[in-house]
């Protein structure tokens, strides 16, 4: 399976997939382009880095979204993409993309969606005070953060953490499941049921409470 990386930050995700997969551990999710929306972005050049390919299609170059999704539309086809990952990509994406790769776009999200969906999820989970936060990895639809979830992991808030101190927990167990969860949807374990996934022979790191 084909997999197409979008990002638009520092790809820390982007370079677990890539690790994982210089390990042989994304089992058949081939990692075969990266796309950036911000030219010079980090997660370029670790794609770079790794001898992966990548484009950029800049968002600034598209004033309407339609042209936005068609072009990356395009560059993902020319790389022959199966499924879409998102992975810090920080524009919403129009029916053009979803409509080119039904039910193949997935995104991490670093909040125990469906709470604390949108901009600053760690920050509005510290914020509101909860004990424990964690990572959705869910199939993108045409809301914010509300497609059907995949995977979760949890971490606990621990009393004396400041927002950069639960972003960074977070992070980690983020690296773990996005990997975890592409490996489970080219190995088709991963099985949509109207709202609900069900993801078959989950391993631990598909386990919500594994971190607990
Ligand atoms: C991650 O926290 C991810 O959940 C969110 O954006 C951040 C991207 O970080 N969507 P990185 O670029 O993978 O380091």
């Amino acid at each position: 399976m084909n997999v197409g990386v979008l990002v638009s930050g520092s790809g820390t995700n982007l370079q677990a997939l890539i690790d994982r997969g210089q390990r042989g551990e994304l089992g058949p999710a081939n990692l075969v382009v990266v796309g950036c929306n911000v030219p010079d972005c980090p997660a370029l050049a670790r794609a770079k880095l790794a001898a992966v390919p990548s484009f950029v299609v800049d968002h600034r170059d598209y004033p309407e979204r339609p042209p936005f999704d068609r072009a990356l539309v395009a560059a993902l086809r020319a790389h022959q993409v199966d499924l879409v990952v998102l992975a810090g990509f920080n524009r919403l994406l129009g029916k053009d993309l979803l409509d080119a790769f039904p039910g193949r776009v997935v995104n991490i999200h670093p909040a125990l969606l469906p709470a604390f969906p949108g901009v600053r999820a760690q920050r509005q989970a510290f914020d509101a005070g909860v004990k424990i936060a964690g990572c959705t990895v869910h199939f993108v639809d045409h809301g914010v953060d509300t497609g059907p979830i995949i995977a979760q992991a949890a971490v606990r808030v621990q009393d004396d953490d400041d927002d950069e101190a639960l972003r960074l927990r977070i992070l980690a167990e983020e690296h773990r499941l996005l990997p975890a969860v592409v490996r489970a949807i080219a190995e088709r374990r991963v099985v949509l049921e109207g709202r609900r996934v069900r993801v078959l022979g989950a391993t631990p790191a598909t386990d919500p409470l594994r971190s607990l």
